[in-house]
């Protein structure tokens, strides 16, 4: 047989999978786990976006969309929604609807990449940055942020990564899985970077709708040398509850775009013709359920960052937006061992060692899941702890 693809064979399996594949096995074997290692909202859809593409599916609206990269509608509600944000007034032909953030991300890499080109992310990165970069052809190159200064993104740390093949810097922020937000001194030094090295920011603001304690989201397209060097990656995924819906978008410097609608239109083609109605819904409809849902999570993060300080050996820092905790815990085992250790116990969490080397020492548990989970996790992850 003629051998596959060295490409995606030389991509390591996730990190989490072990951990994951044994909460699924204990689970079918009638083991009561609570699940905090994923990142899918406990909430339903709101009623009046599901009805949005109920509505849609009911009237027909069930063939290929038009325009592919998205509905007039749909794309007119995004770039009304960006300029409200950020101040940036975009055209229509900047913004891609997508099946997801993910896609967004794989088209805003596939556009600006070529063959041996670096792209920085940084650590702890959520798990999918460096496979989409080598996807692309590119060279991840990770910056390792310490976690003795809570991940703070320095301009000595990026600098010390930039050569002259770098293209461009992956930066998430409201952030998974650290639940920090960029600062001012932050951002100001991913744009220094940025501007100084002639490099492309992708800029990946998922959680962007879910910042807590009145904290501001930074838009980086919009600060000075930025807004033909930004790649932004959002969606609908988090902050609505509508992580299976697949609904994303990209809004990207008209070039940039361009040559993205090209790889969207030759691969998957489009998002759901309705999925861009409930676009339209959530943007321009109502906000109470995504402030309802964000003031849950706040409580729940209250709850379960003192519920973890509580134990000993454990230290969490509150975060500041998204809806992971991403505690440390020193009692001599890698996060590995203690990740299987505490799905023994009856909670699985992800082992921080599956989102770099700096994650190492650490667990990211989700609190996107019931108060009342939580509050049997918190005393199982203390009855396991306390027994180490
Ligand atoms: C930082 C970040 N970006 C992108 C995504 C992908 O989101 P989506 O489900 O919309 O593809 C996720 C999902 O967990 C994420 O955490």
């Amino acid at each position: 047989m003629k051998s596959l693809s060295t490409l995606l064979s030389g991509i390591p399996p996730s990190a989490t999978m072990a951990v994951n594949d044994k909460a699924k096995r204990l689970k079918a074997e009638g083991k009561d786990i609570i699940a905090l290692a994923g990142g899918d909202p406990n909430f339903d859809t709101p009623k009046h976006i599901q009805d949005a593409a109920f509505d849609a599916i009911s009237s027909g609206d069930t063939h290929y969309p038009g325009p592919a990269k998205g509905t007039n509608a749909s794309v007119a509600a995004i770039a009304n929604k960006f300029k409200a944000d950020t101040g940036v007034e975009v055209e229509n032909s900047q913004i891609i609807i997508t099946p997801g953030g993910k896609w967004a991300l794989n088209l805003a890499l596939g556009a600006i990449v070529n063959p041996g080109d670096e792209v920085i992310y940084l650590e702890p990165v959520w798990v999918s940055y460096p496979p989409m970069i080598t996807l692309a052809g590119g060279v991840p190159v990770a910056v390792s942020l310490p976690s003795d200064t809570n991940f703070t993104i320095t301009e000595e740390l990026l600098q010390a990564k930039i050569t002259d093949k770098t293209k461009a810097l992956m930066v998430t922020s409201p952030n998974n899985p650290t639940g920090r937000v960029l600062t001012r001194a932050e951002a100001d030094a991913v744009v220094k970077v940025a501007v100084e090295n002639d490099i492309y920011v992708i800029f990946d603001e998922l959680y962007e709708k879910l910042i807590y304690d009145g904290g501001e989201h930074i838009p980086l397209v919009a600060e000075p040398g930025m807004q033909d060097r930004t790649i932004i990656i959002n969606g609908l995924s988090k902050a609505y509850a509508m992580t299976g819906w697949r609904l994303g978008w990209i809004v990207a410097p008209a070039p940039i775009a361009k040559l993205a609608a090209k790889l969207h239109s030759q691969t998957i083609t489009a998002a759901s013709s309705f999925g861009m109605k409930a676009v339209v819904a959530a943007l321009e409809g109502p906000q109470d359920d995504v402030a309802m849902m964000k003031a849950a999570y706040k409580e729940r993060r209250d709850f379960m960052v003192a519920a973890l300080n509580d134990i000993d050996g454990v230290e969490c820092e509150s975060i500041e937006g998204a809806f992971y905790l991403f505690p440390r815990i020193d009692k001599g085992l890698n996060s590995m061992e203690l990740a299987n250790g505490l799905l023994e116990a009856g909670v699985a969490g992800t082992p921080g060692s599956a989102f770099g080397s700096s994650g190492e020492g650490h667990l990211r548990f989700s609190i996107a899941s019931s108060m009342d989970d939580l509050k049997e996790a918190a005393k199982r992850i203390k009855a396991y702890i306390d027994s180490l």
